[in-house]
């Protein structure tokens, strides 16, 4: 143990504290800009700190631009405002709804706007360090950007960074030579107040993510904070899974009785809002919105034993598919305002990296299960955590629904050797014609499973077990998936028979997981209504769908918002003044 005493270094307390200070209260400031202008010895003190920033090779790679002109600010507004129009565009409902609550850039309200550049090439050839990492020279005019930020708030200055720039634009406004990159674009002025938190998290847009997620022991995966035992993230999602709040869940019945409604007339949808009320522990429960489905997407070795009518090579162009947009359930995607993002968990081919598409490959697909093991259970550990961090990422980033999705030829095969190990169903009761498939087709299929069973004999009671047994990857990222959001709270709407029986390795896992699920639908594979009956769920649709991907839960979505939305929204008979019945 370090005795401070002896660490004569060390700033006195008062001076330590504010240096901590400054840290937590810089903040990016877009709104409240005062109209006074910046004194030039305080801005020369801000630049001054900024020019004091480590650099590699000791380059210093920056230049400040330091704009006041109006007409020149106007114009660059005018750069800012295309292309946060493009982004809008791109947004689903609900974000493209938050996006616009948002201010962005204010360019115009503050008095001066401060260009950070880099130049690459200062320092010439022999710039110490720059050689095998040449981003080193950006990184070091980021950071004389964070040097400018803490001294600006130190000195009451707010300063925000715009980023909605094509840089060629901007460099071009501003007679930037070819050598040198625009970094950063900085609006500062005076502010009437500092906001205590980011305003992207105040407004739900993202939420900070635990320090605890980001620090890791000696290798990357084990985590916790200096002075703690380190976690699997496995083991601390499973420890962070608790029951329902039951008084959330009183309050969410009394209040549906309370409703100008007749009670229970919402049917299935009263269930829905008093379970979103426990998982939240609140009622009413949030909205939930904005909704992500995640498509976890990965190869099954067992396709090689003709249990698809469809070659293995489907997959990754489905993938393809659905990052372009074309699949169906990007169209229901966006009809119902939910994000698509894809992740790679272990598409048996390379894929291009592509906005949208999360690359988590394990393996380039599962072995054969009637061979042996479909994956060691390193893949399957590691499989679940790949999942549980999707969820973990995507709520931070402000989703408050996740649902699931799934892509993998030869899967429903995987799904039903799963939906036997873990409820002791039938094969043949549990097998079914997956994408359309013909009788012989059919009976080999149910045959499959029969000996993979055999093979493995699996134990329900080691869910990571069953899993490497049979895979696939997807099966387990969407275990892991489950757990993280109902480590989180928040509710996660299944697909169909994929997603069911990865809910079952979940529930294996984490019975309480199932208070976070919801069954977006019933598909006609049979094993899925083994499932559902397993899991205690009842599905919101019914409409004979087999597609997979997702869009079972995608069209369930409304449904649990509107669950949610009637509970927050809905009149009681006393505030309405309606009577109610005798
Ligand atoms: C590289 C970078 C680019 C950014 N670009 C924008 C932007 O274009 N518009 C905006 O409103 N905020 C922008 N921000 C601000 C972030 O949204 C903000 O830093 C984040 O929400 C955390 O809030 P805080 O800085 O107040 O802690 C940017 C921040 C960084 C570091």
């Amino acid at each position: 143990m370090s005795d401070p005493n002896h660490n004569h270094n060390r700033y006195p307390d008062e001076q330590r504290e504010t240096v901590y200070r400054v840290i937590a209260e810089r903040r990016d400031v877009r709104r409240g800009f005062r109209a006074e202008p910046v004194p030039d010895d305080v801005l020369a003190r801000v630049l001054a700190a900024a020019h004091q920033a480590p650099s590699v090779g000791f380059s210093q790679p920056w230049d400040f631009i330091v704009i006041t002109d109006r007409a020149r600010r106007e114009r660059i507004a005018a750069l800012a405002r295309r292309h946060a129009g493009e982004f809008a565009d791109e947004l689903p409902g609900a974000r493209a709804r938050a996006f616009d609550r948002l201010k962005i850039e204010s360019i115009l309200d503050t008095p001066v706007n401060v260009v950070v550049s880099c130049d690459k090439t200062r320092g010439g050839r022999h710039t110490l360090g720059r050689r095998t990492q040449p981003k080193t020279a950006d990184f070091s005019s980021v950071l004389a950007v964070a040097n400018l930020w803490l001294a600006a708030r130190a000195e009451g200055l707010g300063v925000g960074w715009v980023s909605f720039f094509d840089e060629r634009e901007l460099a071009a406004e501003l007679g930037l030579p070819a050598h040198l990159e625009v970094i950063a674009y900085l609006c500062v002025g005076y502010v009437t107040e500092f906001a205590p938190e980011p305003e992207l998290a105040t407004a739900g847009w993202a939420r900070r993510r635990p320090v605890a997620w980001a620090v890791h022991a000696e290798r990357y995966g084990r985590r916790g904070l200096p002075g703690e035992e380190p976690v699997d993230p496995l083991a601390d999602v499973i420890a962070a899974i608790a029951p329902p709040d039951a008084a959330a869940m009183t309050a969410a019945r009394e209040r549906q009785d309370r409703m100008t409604k007749p009670r229970g007339s919402l049917g299935l949808l009263e269930d829905v809002s008093v379970r979103l009320a426990g998982l939240a522990g609140t009622c009413p429960p949030p909205l939930p919105e904005p909704a992500c489905v995640a498509v976890f997407a990965a190869d099954h070795g067992v396709h090689a034993q003709g249990v698809s009518p469809w070659p293995q090579e489907v997959t990754a162009q489905m993938v393809a598919n659905f990052l372009a947009g074309g699949a169906v359930v990007n169209a229901f995607a966006a009809q119902a305002g939910a994000e698509v993002t894809v992740v790679d968990v272990g598409v048996a081919a390379e894929l291009e990296p592509l906005p949208g598409l999360l690359p988590r490959k394990i393996a380039p697909g599962t072995a054969d299960f009637t061979q042996g093991p479909a994956m060691t259970r390193e893949q399957a550990a590691a499989a679940l955590t790949v999942g549980l961090e999707v969820a973990r990422d995507l709520v931070a980033a402000g989703n408050r629904c996740l649902i699931t999705g799934d892509m993998g030829i030869a899967n429903t095969t995987a799904s039903a050797a799963l939906i036997c190990a873990f409820t002791g169903a039938d094969p043949a009761e549990a097998t079914g014609r997956g994408t359309g498939i013909d009788a012989a087709m059919f009976a080999r299929k149910v045959e499959v499973v029969c000996r993979g069973l055999a093979r493995h004999r699996p134990d329900p009671a080691d869910p990571v077990g069953v899993l490497a047994a049979f895979g696939g990857f997807e099966h387990a990222a969407l275990a892991g998936f489950i757990l993280g959001g109902a480590a989180l709270r928040v509710p996660v709407i299944l697909d169909g028979v994929i997603a069911g029986a990865a809910a079952l390795a979940a529930a294996a896992l984490a019975p309480d997981a199932v208070g976070a699920c919801f069954a977006g639908h019933r598909s006609a594979e049979p094993g899925h209504a083994v499932t559902l009956n397993h899991l205690g769920l009842r599905p919101l649709v019914d409409l004979g769908l087999r597609l997979g991907e997702g869009t079972g839960a995608v069209l369930a979505l409304p449904l649990v918002q509107s669950a949610a939305r009637a509970l927050r929204d809905v009149a009681t008979f006393d505030s309405a003044g309606v009577a109610d019945k005798l």
